[in-house]
């Protein structure tokens, strides 16, 4: 679209070219977009949803509370007792709970009452609550229940997970060993491949929504808020989640260059942000931990190439194969990244097998050096001693 025609609300102060709602850049130049501002202004979806009753959302009393925090204590719906607040995002609270049928205990996950008083993030909270609770891959959270209540308190009721955040462990224990990451990439990995083969992407990858356990000694993970972030910010082309609403650079930290760009994602979008997390993991860094603000850091989203992680700390020894795999998954285009996740786990196997391989020659080759210089010394004895 020409700069005439575009409506100058959407288009792109620079170049003129149409900028849909909710991307931070121009498409065609790369121009920040600053008109795109409000994030809660984005485009709501015209079809009406068959699950949402906008008349009935008015005398929903939850959507006026000013927190979350006096729902601890209340059943809701008879079923779920909200006992103590876990923790808190931009989209909703999560607080450990009871199921009172059984006694089990629960995690449930409350939208922010600022969120409830919108009848199409009503329908759209149901639409990806339902096509979670599909999800059956053990190494995503399960999902087994969601409903809302009579005052309009919207909640999801999940696995109580016991672990550490991957952003409280990063914390607590600094770099991860590259065997490690690698481990860890591909469990999130089979997680997404699921989710992705039934067309969910997640759209807001980053270390809090992944959690660790310990099982047996080993790293267990769980991936958690799949889709939430489409909830707020509807769908592929509507650009980034309002979860970046008040904490803009946490979110775009991760943030894949089509994602800010505000095009349609696919599973790609969630290997890129993978691919950022993993520097972190391997370096303690991000790659543009040099970025004085976020528009530095969209900047290197867009346009600039990442340096090997074994660059950013050559002290850490981080091995080729590793670079290999983190770069490939943060290339700007998505068509030169992993075509999918299957095909990063694919990349991770090899690259750990050849380093085996390499591993197991390197010792062969050892063993057959001690053996020949021994053969050599025996050779030499039976040759002085028969003289
Ligand atoms: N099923 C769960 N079991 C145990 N703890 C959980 C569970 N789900 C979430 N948490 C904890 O609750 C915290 C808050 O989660 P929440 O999703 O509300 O915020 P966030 O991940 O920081 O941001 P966002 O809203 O963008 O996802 C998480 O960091 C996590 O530690
Ligand atoms: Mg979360």
């Amino acid at each position: 679209m020409t700069a005439s025609k575009a409506n100058p609300d959407t288009a792109c102060p620079k170049c003129g070219a149409a900028v849909e709602y909710g991307a931070h850049f121009c498409g065609e130049c790369g121009t920040r977009v600053e008109h795109v501002a409000p994030l809660l202004a984005l485009a709501p979806e015209r079809t009406p949803s068959p699950v949402a009753d906008p008349v009935a959302l008015g005398n929903k009393s939850y959507s006026k509370a000013r927190s979350v925090d006096k729902l601890v204590g209340r059943t809701l719906n008879g079923r779920y007792l909200i006992e103590k607040k876990i923790g808190e995002g931009g989209f909703g609270a999560v607080f450990k709970g009871k199921q009172l049928a059984t006694g089990r205990e629960v995690a449930l996950k409350i939208l922010h009452p600022h969120n409830v008083g919108d009848a199409t993030v009503v329908a759209r909270f149901r639409r990806e609550a339902e096509a979670c609770s599909k999800l059956r891959d053990p190494h995503t959270v399960i999902t087994y229940d969601f409903d809302e209540t009579e005052d309009g308190v919207l909640f999801l009721a999940m696995e109580l997970l016991s672990g550490k955040s991957l952003q409280q462990l990063q914390k607590a224990e600094g770099t991860f060993a590259p065997l490690r990451v690698l481990d860890i990439l591909d469990q999130v990995g089979q997680a997404l491949g699921e989710a992705h083969r039934l067309g969910i992407v997640h759209r807001d990858m980053k270390p809090e929504n992944v959690m660790i356990e310990t099982r047996n000694g080993q790293d267990h993970v769980k991936v958690l808020d799949f889709g939430i972030a489409k909830i707020l910010s509807g769908d592929a082309a509507r650009g980034p989640a309002l979860t970046a609403i008040g904490q803009t650079v946490g979110t775009l930290e991760f943030m894949s260059p089509e994602q800010l760009r505000g095009k349609a994602l696919d599973g790609r979008s969630d290997i890129y942000a993978l691919g950022m997390m993993t520097f972190e993991m391997l370096t303690g860094q991000l790659p543009f931990k040099n970025a004085k603000s976020s528009t530095e850091v969209i900047e290197f989203h867009l346009h600039k190439q990442a340096p090997a992680p074994s660059q950013m700390r050559d002290d850490l020894k981080i091995p080729a194969f590793v670079d290999e795999v983190v770069l490939k998954m943060v290339a700007k285009k998505p068509e030169d990244r992993h075509a999918n996740v299957e095909e990063m786990r694919d990349h991770i196997a090899k690259v750990i097998s050849d380093a085996d391989g390499a591993v197991k020659r390197k010792e062969i080759m050892r063993v057959a050096a001690v053996v020949g210089g021994l053969l050599l010394v025996v050779a030499t004895a039976v040759y002085f001693l028969s003289r």
